[in-house]
C-alpha cells in the first residue's frame, strides 16, 4: 500500500500544497505547524537555514523524498537524482512555497548549466526540482517534486511547449499541463511566462547558489 509519507491524508496534503505554493507574497511556515510532521527530524536554527545546514538535512532526507516521489511509477521520480545538479546548496524559493528546492536537468537539458546563455531547450529536456520545507519549530517535511518537460512542438503554444507537473511527496500526481489535474497547474503557466521567451520560460538557479561549470558567458 502506498505510504503517504508526511503522515497525512493525500487530499489534506494537496490542500496543504495549494496553500503553500499560493502563499506567495506573504510566505507563512506558520501553516505548517498543524500538520503532523512526517517524522521526528528537527533542526535547531530553522529560520534561515545556512547553505552547509541546508545541504546537510538534504543529504540526510533525499532518498526519503525520492522514495515518496517513487510512489508515482514515474520513472523521472527515481532518476532524477542521477542527473546533474545545478545548485551548490538548495536554497529557499519564495516561488516555490518558501521551500528547500535543488534543480536538476537530463542530458537533454544540459544547456541548462549555461544559465540565461543557454537559449531554448529541446525537446526531450526534463528539469526536475525537488523540495523540502522546515517549519519555524524546525520540523522537517519533505515537498513536492517539480517538473518541467520539453515536449515537441506544437504540444503547447502557450507554455512554450513545456509540460509542466507537479508530485506530491506521496506520489500522487497534483496535475500535468494537458494531462490529468491540468487547471491545477496552469498557475505554472502564468509565472514562468513571465521569464520570457528569450529565457524559453525559465527562471534559473538564483546567481548566489548557481554551480559554475566554465562553460556560461562571462558577466
Ligand atoms: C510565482 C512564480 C512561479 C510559479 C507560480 C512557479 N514557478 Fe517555477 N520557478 C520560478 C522561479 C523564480 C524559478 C527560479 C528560481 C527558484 O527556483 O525559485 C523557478 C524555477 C523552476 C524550475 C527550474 C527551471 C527554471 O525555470 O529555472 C522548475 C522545474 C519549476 N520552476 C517548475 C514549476 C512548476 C511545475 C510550477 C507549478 C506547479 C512552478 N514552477 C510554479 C517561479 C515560479
Amino acid at each position: 500500500m502506498p505510504r503517504n509519507t508526511a503522515g497525512i491524508p493525500a487530499r489534506l496534503a494537496q490542500a496543504f500544497a495549494v496553500l503553500v505554493c499560493f502563499s506567495i507574497t506573504a510566505p507563512s511556515l506558520s501553516a505548517l505547524d498543524s500538520t503532523k510532521p512526517k517524522r521526528h527530524f528537527r533542526v535547531e536554527r530553522p529560520a534561515d537555514l545556512t547553505d552547509a545546514d541546508a545541504l546537510t538535512i538534504y543529504t540526510q532526507i533525499l532518498g526519503e523524498i525520492v522514495a515518496g516521489y517513487a510512489l508515482s511509477r514515474e520513472p523521472v521520480a527515481s532518476e532524477y537524482r542521477h542527473w546533474r545538479r545545478f545548485n551548490r546548496a538548495p536554497y529557499r524559493s519564495a516561488t516555490h512555497g518558501e521551500r528547500y528546492v535543488s534543480n536538476y536537468g537530463n542530458v537533454e537539458a544540459e544547456a541548462y548549466a549555461r544559465f540565461e546563455a543557454g537559449g531554448r531547450m529541446p525537446a526531450g529536456a526534463l528539469l526536475a526540482k525537488d523540495s523540502f520545507a522546515v517549519t519555524q519549530r524546525g520540523d522537517v517535511f519533505t515537498g513536492p517534486l517539480f517538473l518541467m518537460e520539453k515536449m515537441p512542438a506544437g504540444f503547447n503554444p502557450a507554455s512554450r511547449d513545456w509540460r509542466y507537473s507537479m508530485i506530491m511527496p506521496d506520489g500522487s500526481l497534483f496535475g500535468e499541463t494537458k494531462g490529468p489535474g491540468s487547471a491545477r497547474v496552469e498557475f505554472c503557466i502564468t509565472c514562468h511566462k513571465a521569464a520570457g521567451d528569450r529565457n524559453d520560460h525559465m527562471y534559473f538557479v538564483p546567481k548566489s547558489h548557481r554551480v559554475r561549470f566554465g562553460n556560461e558567458d562571462p558577466e
